[in-house]
């Protein structure tokens, strides 16, 4: 059976988040964290797999490890993979898209 394609939603446009910056919004009761790095768009959950706090408040370590404020578990942005402990988890990732100067996320993690 073919795989669905993923439903895009349109979080913003470009210009509402220029590189070096972050963004939160809720899509379908999840909190998800969106990254431009250098104009490349990446979107994780914005929640820390190790004890639920928001990955939107910690440190962008070097360009794609985003490095928990709590107890400092890092993990890639592009992938969700944990890079350092304490998590042992990875954390959601979801898809991003530019469509006419509009940043889309996947409604769903891919
Ligand atoms: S809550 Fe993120 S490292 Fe503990």
């Amino acid at each position: 059976m073919a795989e669905q394609a993923p439903t895009f939603v349109t979080v913003c446009r470009m210009d509402e988040l220029p590189p070096g910056n972050r963004m939160v919004v809720e899509i379908g009761r999840k909190w998800i964290v969106i990254f431009n790095v250098n104009g490349e768009f990446h979107a994780i959950e914005d929640l820390c797999s190790h004890d639920e706090v928001a990955l939107s408040e910690g440190t962008l370590i070097d360009d794609y490890t985003i490095e928990c404020s709590a107890h400092g578990a890092c993990f890639d942005i592009r992938t969700g993979a944990v890079k350092a402990p304490p998590a042992n988890v990875p954390v959601r990732r979801f898809g991003t898209r530019v469509v006419d100067g509009e940043v889309q996320v996947t409604a769903r993690p891919v």
